[in-house]
């Protein structure tokens, strides 16, 4: 519901995890959400917007909206900045950044629209204060973000700071981790109900079967942050954080179903092992070290993600004989279980032999990617699964 302390929010997202956000937010008791390419827009008030930066699994960072004006060159640009009051937002002591969007055919290059609003910034608090304040642009106290869509410009402060998928808990990354977002992004997609069993069997670094330990046991993935960009907002109530952290902690639930990460490499075990003990869950993980072929279980239902190598230092043949083995473990090993697998070898996948239920398309960094899902059934509907 709106209240008069109600602001507008934008949560950035990647590209297929807009749904899954929305639903994030309307679970956390925010109902007035609007979908956008990678982003959801939403209306909340303090407490809302400290749940968001502490609770939101697939938001990358959450931005705010202040002032909007209509400009179709630079200069217009600059005047328009330099109308605000900046120096009510930004002191002397104060570092800034300016990071900018452009989707317009006014402006084409992002960057050369940021520099003229932090030069416009800079000129107007100099003129009002007599001294500028400086530029960091690896750890600014405050963040800015400027979009601009045709003529429509809109200046936002970033209340995240770090993007969001660095949850603090990734103290070392392995070969090819997933970014956390998309990993939870992926789980969230999947539907996985949260009781019943989760299995990666080649985990890398262990970011899907953490954020997987993360959903299970309603743990805030960024409960652990030390800092929020919305830390150096002059109205940061240092009350209410800690009250709406305490009441998030008090909501956390002890998942009863089994969770495995399992890879070939001892050396990537190790790696997600410590990461599950950074972020304080490695005692719900079973960690193991085997060839997917033979990993072995005692379980006779559940859910399994993960994300098989498909880069191309294995050739194309080799990696379609992996994936086929992939799917004969698969149909041999996993009876009973919801199949996803990610990957950016759209080729190999054919080689896994199973039927999709359902095909999803995902971005993995810059890789298109296809996110497919495989149901292994019990019994008599064993052939279900079967190619034609
Ligand atoms: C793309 S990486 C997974 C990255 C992981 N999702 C993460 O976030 O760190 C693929 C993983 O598959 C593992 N792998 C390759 N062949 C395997 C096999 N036959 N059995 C089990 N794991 C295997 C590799 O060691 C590697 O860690």
């Amino acid at each position: 519901m709106n209240n008069k302390n109600d602001q507008k929010y934008i949560a950035k997202t990647a590209f297929g995890l807009e749904e899954v956000l929305e639903k994030e937010l309307n679970n956390l008791g925010i109902s007035n959400t609007k979908k956008f390419k990678r982003a959801v827009e939403f209306t909340t008030d303090k407490t809302g917007l400290y749940k968001a930066n502490l609770a939101l699994r697939t938001s990358l960072r959450i931005l705010k909206p202040f002032y909007s004006f209509k400009a179709q060159n630079p200069d217009q640009l600059y005047k328009k900045v330099k109308e605000y009051n900046w120096e009510e937002l930004i002191q002397i002591d104060d570092t800034f950044a300016v990071d900018g969007v452009v989707n317009s055919e006014f402006f084409t290059h992002s960057k050369y629209a940021a520099l003229k609003v932090k030069d416009s910034i800079v000129d107007r608090i100099r003129e009002v204060k007599g001294k500028r304040p400086n530029i960091d642009i690896k750890n600014p106290k405050i963040r800015l973000n400027v979009h601009i869509e045709q003529n429509k410009c809109s200046l936002l402060l970033d209340s995240s700071g770090d993007s969001l998928h660095k949850r603090g808990y990734r103290v070392k990354g392995g070969e090819a981790p997933l970014n956390e977002v998309l990993a939870a992004g992926m789980i969230l997609l999947s539907e996985w109900d949260k009781n019943s069993n989760f299995v990666d069997p080649m985990c890398g670094s262990g970011t899907l079967a953490i954020e997987a330990a993360l959903l299970a046991n309603n743990i805030a993935p960024n409960i652990n942050r030390k800092h929020f960009g919305f830390m150096n907002w002059k109205d940061f109530d240092q009350n209410l954080f800690q009250n709406v952290k305490a009441k998030l902690i008090n909501e956390q639930i002890n998942f009863e179903y089994e969770i495995h990460a399992n890879d070939l490499s001892s050396k990537m075990i190790d790696i997600a092992k410590s990461n599950a003990i950074t972020c304080d869950i490695y005692n719900k993980i079973k960690f193991s070290v085997n060839d997917f072929k033979n990993f072995e279980h005692n379980l006779s239902s559940g859910i399994l993600i993960t994300n098989p190598p498909y880069d191309e230092r294995i050739k194309l043949d080799d990696i379609k004989t992996f994936y086929k083995e992939f799917g004969d473990t698969l149909k041999k090993n996993f009876t009973g279980f919801d199949v996803w697998i990610l990957s950016a070898n759209a080729e190999a996948l054919k080689s896994i032999g199973l039927r999709t239920s359902r095909r999803l398309h995902l971005y993995n960094g810059p890789l298109e990617s296809r996110f497919y899902n495989y149901q292994m059934y019990h019994g008599s509907k064993k052939n279900k699964y079967e190619k034609d």
